[in-house]
């Protein structure tokens, strides 16, 4: 085993769960082949179809933002590669949400972990074409360290290509990834097709996220019964939660689904009369105002609220303003959009401006009236769901703080005033090892 190196960020699990995924010893730099082997990695597979079968009673979801279940895009995949030329699957680790840390965190720290769910993804859709997809440089060279470590045979007859694009918000994205691999710039395509009928090299293609696959190894030793024990029964198992914000340390948490936040707020060491929101699932899932206190932390809650939990990524907004968070992650979004789609490209720098303009107490009852409006008709109108992201950011400020939004109509708040809230990269998470 490699010598642990302080991480910058906190990273446990919460004490009522035992880890699955971020494993007995978080703090360690590394987790090379022998260790990962001597704890059981690495399991042979005798029965795909048996594995299969857990997945899909366990009902995994996928961990890159949308839950979509795992055995559903399986089963497309496994069963359009029959039917044509064989399937391809990927590791998705690219991670382009600033406030997100989990997947860097597992390939840094546990890449065998991910590369032996990828191996299992890849028996399961029957195939022997497997690519992890990555932006972080130290990812890279801890998944290229794992790949030389391997046994022969370790991953049956499964070849690993790795692939390394330059980090944007949008190179995660299922389509933005597939055009990389196949030669182009990843950016996202017009759907259909989607990956599962055509992705690279035109075949069937799984794209799952790291965190999704690193659970296929504990499903595989302990079935979905024991994949069920944690977590509530629309969003079974742990999932990897990075709380951000709050003026403290980041922390990395693996947690059941359905913990109350103000449980997962106490773990982080931020007290709740602090609280006045939060920005949920990275930049994705929009705002939450005080509200935020009573959720527990599960896919069903949180899209009940109109909110969701995306990717686990959650800010905790305490001092800062929400007008300002909001302003600068419309203005991320305004920098960071692909520029293909006109709608994107330009609702983005529309909603960026008006908020930035509310923010500095300077907008107008117009503004925020087609804000509004914005924020409704704007939806599902771009190739990928950037601009959704965007309209969930502007139509949850507006309704969820509108007492503030108000104010700011008058003048901006005391703290836009004096020194607003500004961040390229709002609760971009600071590197969990030194570069
Ligand atoms: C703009 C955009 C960016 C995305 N970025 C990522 C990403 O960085 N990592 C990721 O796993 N999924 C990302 N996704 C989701 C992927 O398109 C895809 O749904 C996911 O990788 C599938 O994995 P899962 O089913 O295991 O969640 C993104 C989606 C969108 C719309
Ligand atoms: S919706 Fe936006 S980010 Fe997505 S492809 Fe179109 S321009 Fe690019």
């Amino acid at each position: 085993m490699e010598t642990s190196a302080a991480p910058a960020i906190t990273v446990t699990a919460w004490p009522g769960c035992a880890p699955r995924l971020l494993g007995d010893e978080p703090g360690r730099a590394r987790e090379d082949y022998a260790t990962y082997r001597a704890h059981g990695g690495y399991h042979a597979l005798v029965a795909p179809d048996a594995l299969f079968d857990d997945v899909e009673r366990g009902g995994l979801q996928g961990r890159g933002g949308a839950a979509f279940p795992l055995a559903v895009k399986v089963r497309a995949v496994r069963d359009n590669g029959r039917a044509g030329r064989g399937a391809v699957v990927v590791a998705n680790g690219e991670e382009g949400e600033p406030a997100s840390i989990k997947d860097r965190w597992l390939l840094r720290h546990r890449p065998h972990l991910v590369l032996d769910g990828l191996r299992l993804a890849a028996a399961m859709v029957g195939t022997h074409r497997a690519h992890v997809y990555v932006s972080d440089p130290a990812s890279a060279r801890s998944v290229e360290t794992a790949l030389t470590e391997l046994e022969p045979g370790a991953l049956g007859d499964i070849t690993v290509e790795l692939w390394t694009v330059d980090p944007t918000y949008i190179a995660g994205e299922e389509t933005a990834l597939t055009r990389f691999i196949n030669g182009g710039p990843a950016k996202p395509t017009d759907k259909p097709p989607r990956p599962f009928e055509a992705g690279v090299g035109g075949r069937p293609t799984l794209v799952s996220n790291v965190e999704t696959l690193a659970n296929l190894p504990y499903l595989q030793r302990h079935g979905s019964a024991g994949f069920r024990s944690l977590g509530t029964s629309l969003s079974p198992g742990t999932f990897l939660a990075t709380l951000t914000g709050g003026g403290r340390q980041s922390g990395l948490y693996e947690i059941p689904h359905g913990l109350p936040f103000t449980e997962l707020l106490a773990l982080h060491g931020i007290s709740a009369d602090r609280v006045r929101g939060a920005l949920l699932g990275g930049y994705f899932a929009g705002l939450l105002n005080r509200g935020v206190l009573d959720v527990t932390l599960d896919h069903e809650t949180l899209r009940g609220l109109g909110s969701g939990l995306g990717c686990g990524a959650i800010a905790v907004i305490t001092d800062d303003c929400p007008v300002a968070v909001a302003a600068s992650v419309l203005a991320y979004f305004d920098r960071e959009n692909a520029g293909q789609c006109g709608s994107c490209f330009n609702g983005t720098a529309a909603m960026a401006a008006v908020t930035g303009a509310l923010r500095d107490g300077a907008a107008t009852a117009g503004d925020l009236a087609r804000l509004q409006r914005w924020s409704v008709t704007l939806r599902g109108r771009g190739a990928c769901a950037t601009l959704d992201a965007a309209t969930n950011v502007a139509a949850s400020l507006l309704d969820q703080f509108a007492a503030e939004v108000a104010r700011h109509l008058d003048n901006a708040c005391d703290a836009c005033r004096v020194d607003p809230f500004r961040a390229e990269r709002p609760y971009e998470v600071e590197a969990v090892v030194p570069a």
